[in-house]
C-alpha cells in the first residue's frame, strides 16, 4: 500500500490493516527462520514490514510490545554465547526512489530546524548484502565479535570471525593517533559472488544442500558451531561504522572510515560526500546500473548525515536511526504465475523448457518468459503449470525461476513432461545427461539458434544481425550454414521484409567488416564448438596460436592443458572430425574470412603486453567490443574505469568522465588514429 492510500484510511481500517500485516509478518517470518521455506521475496516481505512501520508511526496508540516491529531481527541461537551489544544494533528505514529520498533530506531539515533551501552534507556508499556483525577490539588487540541477532543481543562468533583474512587481528599503528582503548567496528561479514558459487557448485558435486544466494551462504558459513568450517569459505569483511569508541573521538562518518582503513580494515567502498541530496541521487543511479560490475551484491546505498554532532539532535527511533536511510534499487525477485511451459531449441540441439509467465515488474523490466533449464531441474524443484512461483533477474541473465510456492497449490496444476519430439521440426530427441537434444543435424532451429550467436556481439560481432533478421534469412533459405551469411548479397537482403536499401547495404558493410582480422578466440567462441566459451576459446587461442594447430591437436594433447578437462577435449576433437564442420569453415575462408592468429613471441613484443588500457568515447573505426578483443589478444587487460594502475587511455568522440579522471593522474593517452597504429605495429591490419 502507498503512504497517499494510508493516509486515506479511517482508524478502524488502519487497526484492522496493522493486525492483519502483524499476522502475515509473523507467518513469513516462521517461514523464514523456522521452516526455512520462504513463500515470499525479501522485497516482498520489506514491503510488508514497512507498510506496518508506517502505519504504526501515524497510529502509536496500536504499536504492542509483541509487534514483529518491536524486534530487530533473529533470536540469537543457544549454541553460541551470547553478546550485549553495548550500543543496540538498529536497522535502517528504507527509502525505494528519489522522491523518497528527498522526504528523507526534508525530514531532517525540519528537525533541525533549518530553511529547506540548507544544504545537508551526506556520505552515500553501497549497502553491502550481507550478515552484520560487531568486532570488539582493546587496546588494538582483537578480542570479541558478535553478530547483531535481534539488535539487542547477538551470537559470539569470535573464534569463526577470527578465520576472515580482512579482519585485522591489531590494529595497525597510525601516526598521530592513540590506540584506542577500546574501539567497536561494525560492518558486513560477505562473501563474494565468485565465492559462492564456487561453494554451490562445490556442495552440489558432494550431494549436499546448496545455498540460495551470497547472503545466505556468508550466514551459513559465518554461524558454524566448528570454525574450522568458517576458515575454509573465503568470507571478507567491509567496514561500515562504529559502536562505542573510547580514546579517540570523530566528528565525520567519513573520518571514521577513513581512520578504519588507516587501521587495517577494507571500509565502505566506492563511497562519496555528497554537498546536498542532489548528489546523494546521482550516487544512488550510477551505483544501481553498475550493481553487476561489484564482487558483491549489494542492495542500495546507504545515505548517512556526515557530521556526527548532528546525529544526537536527529536521534533514533525504537528501530532505525533518523541520521541515515538506505536507498533501496529495485528488487530482483518477484513472485508470478506460470501460464505454460514452452520448448525452446538451442544451437547445439538442447531443447530448453521455458516457462510462460502472467507478466510482471523484476527490477525494472516486464518479465514474461523465465527459463527452467533442463528437465531434471524441473524434476527437482517439482515445478507445474499454473504454479506461483519466484522468478529472478540479475543484470543481463535470462531471467530464471528459482523456487515455487507449494503452498499456494489449487490442485488444478499440471506436471510438465519432456519433449518426445524436436517441436521445430518433429525429429527424434535424445536423452543426454539432463538433456534433451534434438537428433536433426540440419534443423532449423538450431541453425537459427547458431547464426544468432555466430553474430553475436562477443563473436563476430557483426551488427545489425539479430535475432529476427537470423530467422527471416533461415526460413527463406538464404542461409543452409554459417558460411552462407559471407555470401549474401544486398539483392538477397532487400527480400527481407522490414529492409530497405539503407538498411540492406548497413548489413552488408557489417557482413564484411567482421570477416576483416578476427581474433582467433573470438571465431573459436563464434563456430559454437560444444562446451568451449569465451574463456575456453581464450585459452586455446593462447595454447596454440592458429586454427591449423589447433584442428589437429589430439584429446590428450587437449587435456593437458590447464582448464581444459575430458568434456572439452571430447567436444573439440569430435568437431573437428566432423567432415561438414570442415566444409563450413573452409567456405567461410574462402568467401574471405581473415583470421588474426598471434603467435606467443609477438604477443610479448607488441606495445599491449602486460598493459592495463582503458577506453573512453566512441571509436569510428571499430566496435569498442572488438577493440578490447584486439588489446586481450596482444597481450593487454582492459577495464572499465580509470586509476594509477592504468597504463593507457584510449580516448574516441565524446570521452566521458575516465578523460579528466586520466589527466588528473598524467597517464598516458593516445587518440583513435594513434591506437590504430599501434595496433598495426603490433600486425593487425586495421
Ligand atoms: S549503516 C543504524 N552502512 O544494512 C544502522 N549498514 O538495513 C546503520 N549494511 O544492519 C547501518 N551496508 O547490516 C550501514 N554501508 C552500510 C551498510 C549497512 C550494509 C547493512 C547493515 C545494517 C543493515 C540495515
Amino acid at each position: 500500500m502507498t503512504r497517499k492510500k494510508m493516509r486515506k484510511l479511517s482508524r478502524e481500517e488502519a487497526k484492522k490493516r496493522i493486525e492483519e500485516l502483524r499476522e502475515l509478518i509473523n507467518y513469513h517470518n516462521y517461514r523464514y527462520y523456522v521452516l526455512n521455506e520462504p513463500e515470499i521475496t525479501d522485497d516482498e516481505y520489506d514491503e510488508l514490514f514497512r507498510e506496518l512501520v508506517e502505519l504504526e508511526e501515524m497510529y502509536p496508540e496500536f504499536v504492542t510490545p509483541d509487534s514483529p516491529t518491536q524486534r530487530v531481527g533473529a533470536p540469537p541461537r543457544k549454541e553460541f554465547g551470547e553478546v550485549r551489544h553495548s550500543i543496540p544494533m538498529l536497522s535502517l528505514q528504507d527509502a525505494r526512489n528519489d522522491d523518497e529520498l528527498r522526504d528523507f533530506d526534508a525530514r531532517i531539515k525540519r528537525v533541525l530546524g533549518l530553511p529547506m533551501n540548507a544544504e545537508i552534507e551526506y556520505v552515500a556508499e553501497p549497502k553491502f548484502d550481507g550478515l552484520s556483525c560487531e568486532i570488539v577490539y582493546v587496546d588494538g588487540k582483537y578480542t570479541l565479535a558478535s553478530t547483531r541477532g535481534d539488535g539487542i543481543v547477538g551470537e559470539d562468533v569470535t573464534p569463526n570471525v577470527r578465520t576472515i583474512k580482512t579482519v585485522p587481528m591489531r590494529l595497525l599503528k597510525v601516526q598521530d593517533l592513540p590506540v584506542p582503548e577500546r574501539i567497536e567496528v561494525r560492518g558486513e561479514v560477505l562473501m563474494s559472488k565468485k565465492d559462492f558459487q564456487k561453494l554451490n557448485e562445490e556442495l552440489a558435486r558432494r550431494g549436499e544442500k546448496t545455498f540460495a544466494n551470497p547472503r545466505n551462504a556468508a550466514a551459513g558459513s559465518l554461524r558454524q558451531l566448528d570454525p574450522n568450517i568458517t576458515a575454509q569459505r573465503r568470507l571478507d569483511f567491509i567496514a561500515w561504522g562504529v559502536g562505542v569508541v573510547e580514546g579517540i573521538s570523530f566528528k565525520k562518518h567519513s573520518e571514521v572510515l577513513e581512520t578504519l582503513e588507516k587501521f587495517g580494515f577494507k571500509a565502505a567502498k566506492p563511497r562519496r560526500i555528497c554537498k546536498n541530496i542532489d548528489e546523494v541521487i546521482e550516487f544512488y543511479h550510477r551505483i544501481e546500473s553498475e550493481r553487476d560490475s561489484f564482487d558483491y551484491e549489494l542492495d542500495g546505498i546507504v545515505v548517512k548525515v556526515n557530521d556526527m554532532e548532528l546525529w544526537e539532535r536527529l536521534g533514533s527511533t525504537a528501530r532505525s536511526p533518523r541520521w541515515a536511510i538506505a536507498g533501496k534499487f529495485k528488487p530482483r525477485q518477484r513472485t508470478t504465475k506460470i501460464l505454460d511451459v514452452v520448448y525452446q531449441v538451442g544451437r547445439t540441439g538442447t531443447i530448453t523448457p521455458v516457462a510462460v509467465l502472467e507478466p510482471v515488474e523484476v527490477s525494472g523490466v516486464i518479465v514474461s518468459r523465465a527459463t527452467l533449464h533442463n528437465f531434471d531441474y524441473v524434476k527437482l524443484m517439482d515445478v507445474r503449470v499454473g504454479d506461483t512461483v519466484v522468478v529472478q533477474r540479475a543484470g543481463d541473465v535470462i531471467p530464471e525461476i528459482v523456487s515455487v510456492v507449494k503452498d499456494k497449490r489449487t490442485g488444478k496444476e499440471r506436471p510438465i513432461e519432456p519433449p518426445t519430439r524436436c517441436p521445430v521440426c518433429g525429429a527424434d530427441v535424445v536423452k543426454e545427461g539432463a538433456y534433451y537434444r534434438c537428433v536433426n543435424i540440419s534443423c532449423p532451429a538450431k541453425l537459427v539458434q547458431a547464426l544468432i550467436h555466430f553474430a553475436s556481439r562477443r563473436a563476430m560481432d557483426i551488427e545489425g544481425l539479430g535475432g529476427k533478421t537470423a530467422q527471416l534469412l533461415v526460413e527463406r533459405g538464404l542461409v543452409k550454414d554459417l558460411a552462407d551469411i559471407f555470401y549474401l548479397k544486398k539483392e538477397d537482403i532487400l527480400k527481407l521484409p522490414g529492409f530497405a536499401d539503407k538498411s540492406a547495404q548497413n548489413l552488408i558493410d557489417g557482413i564484411n567488416r567482421a570477416k576483416q582480422d578476427v581474433p582467433l578466440h573470438r571465431f573459436l567462441y563464434a563456430i559454437g564448438i560444444p562446451n568451449v566459451g569465451e574463456f575456453t576459446a581464450k585459452l586455446l587461442a593462447d595454447k596454440f596460436g592458429s586454427l591449423e594447430k589447433l584442428m589437429k591437436a589430439t584429446y590428450d594433447q587437449l587435456l593437458q592443458i590447464e582448464g581444459i578437462g575430458p568434456e572439452i577435449a571430447r567436444s573439440i576433437v569430435e568437431f573437428f572430425k566432423e567432415k561438414r564442420n570442415i566444409e563450413v569453415i573452409n567456405k567461410m575462408f574462402k568467401a574471405g574470412l581473415k583470421l588474426k592468429e598471434v603467435r606467443k613471441e609477438e604477443v610479448q613484443k607488441s606495445p599491449f603486453a602486460g598493459k592495463t588500457v582503458v577506453f573512453t568515447g566512441a571509436l569510428s573505426s571499430m566496435t569498442r567490443d572488438r577493440a578490447k578483443s584486439y588489446v586481450e589478444m596482444l597481450g593487454g587487460r582492459v577495464s572499465n574505469s580509470v586509476s594509477r594502475k592504468t597504463d593507457l587511455v584510449v580516448v574516441g568522440e565524446n570521452p566521458g568522465s575516465k578523460y579528466q579522471k586520466a589527466m588528473r593522474l598524467g597517464i598516458k593517452m593516445v587518440n583513435e588514429d594513434e591506437f590504430l597504429e599501434m595496433l598495426r605495429s603490433a600486425g593487425v591490419e586495421v
